[in-house]
């Protein structure tokens, strides 16, 4: 007991919440009111991204938006000039999901793909008012829309091994990441991809620590350093 009451006294004074994380709630990525309550009459979190039921199952998990039908132009594609250890080709898993928002084309408010939620209509009905909200919101911010020329973003929707076996500059798979598993398990997809979520959870806050729903802090370019020696 003393020393339960000890630890939570000294996380308490380190200004630590004991026993949870960075949350999604009062961030860019909390759709409860979807900016104005314009768009989300539901109240709820999720809903631009997951939904219970009727989602689209080939986007898992539980995908509730649409999913962007952009060609990108990715980062080391032939003619672009930079030399890459690994075969560049078009956005999948997570990064896809990303882009169906950041893309700036796909808009924020297209969801309810398989009906069921609110705003699945290609117009909705404002509760105040009785206008219609048509799916058009874009992200047209010049820092957050990532657009589709991702010949300026860090490489994702890659084979990180198929990189590293080329690249001496790569540390091994099996790394230990701040997150305490290896680079393997901590920052790539199932198909042992780089995507978006390597360096970002899009649930986490975007302050401090997190700032920018990074996964953990980028002081000194530890998120970086993770993967690359330099
Ligand atoms: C801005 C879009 C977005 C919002 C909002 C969002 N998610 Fe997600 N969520 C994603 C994406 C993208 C993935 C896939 C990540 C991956 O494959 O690593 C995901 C994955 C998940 C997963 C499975 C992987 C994991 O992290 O455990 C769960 C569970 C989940 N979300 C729950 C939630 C809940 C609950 C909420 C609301 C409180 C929420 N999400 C809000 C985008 C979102
Ligand atoms: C449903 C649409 C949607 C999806 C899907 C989505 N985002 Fe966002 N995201 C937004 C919006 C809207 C903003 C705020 C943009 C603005 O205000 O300029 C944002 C902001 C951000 C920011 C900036 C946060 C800040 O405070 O500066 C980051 C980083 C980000 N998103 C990463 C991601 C990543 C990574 C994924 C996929 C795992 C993702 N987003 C999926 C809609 C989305
Ligand atoms: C290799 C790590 C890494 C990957 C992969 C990555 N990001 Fe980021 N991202 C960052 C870091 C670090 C920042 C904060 C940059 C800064 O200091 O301004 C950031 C910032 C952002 C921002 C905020 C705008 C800005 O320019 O600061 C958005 C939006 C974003 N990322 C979305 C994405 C999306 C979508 C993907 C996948 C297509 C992605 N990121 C892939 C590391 C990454
Ligand atoms: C999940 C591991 C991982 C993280 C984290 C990561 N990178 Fe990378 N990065 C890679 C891989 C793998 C490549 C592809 C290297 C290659 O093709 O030889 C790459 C490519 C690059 C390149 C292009 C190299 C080239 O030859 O064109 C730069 C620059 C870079 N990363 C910088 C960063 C920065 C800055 C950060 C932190 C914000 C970061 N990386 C975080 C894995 C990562």
């Amino acid at each position: 007991m003393k020393v339960k009451k000890l630890v939570l006294l000294s996380s308490l004074l380190l200004g630590l919440t004991p026993l949870s994380r960075a949350q999604i709630k009062g961030t860019a990525h909390d759709f409860s009111t979807y900016r104005n309550s314009k768009y989300n009459q539901s109240g709820e979190v999720c809903i631009l991204c997951h939904a219970p039921h009727n989602t689209d199952a080939t986007n898992a998990p539980l995908w509730n938006h649409a999913t962007t039908t952009q060609t990108f132009t990715a980062y080391g594609a032939s003619g672009s000039g930079f030399e890459v250890h690994f075969t560049p080709g078009q956005p999948d898993g997570s990064s896809k999901l990303c882009l169906s928002c950041h893309d700036g084309v796909t808009a924020t408010n297209s969801y309810g793909v398989n009906g069921g939620t609110p705003g699945l209509q290609d117009s909705i009905t404002i509760a105040t008012g009785g206008a219609t909200a048509p799916r058009t919101a874009l992200i047209t911010s010049s820092t957050t829309k990532i657009g589709t020329d991702l010949t300026n973003d860090h490489p994702v929707s890659f084979v990180y091994a198929e990189a590293m076996t080329q690249n001496a500059g790569l540390r091994d798979t099996s790394y230990i990441t701040p997150l305490g598993h290896s680079i393997g398990v901590d920052f790539l997809d199932k198909q042992g991809k780089v995507q978006c979520t390597s360096c970002h959870d899009p649930h986490l806050s975007n302050t401090g620590t997190y700032w920018r729903y990074q996964r953990f802090s980028n002081a000194n370019s530890a998120l970086c350093l993770t993967c690359h020696i330099k």
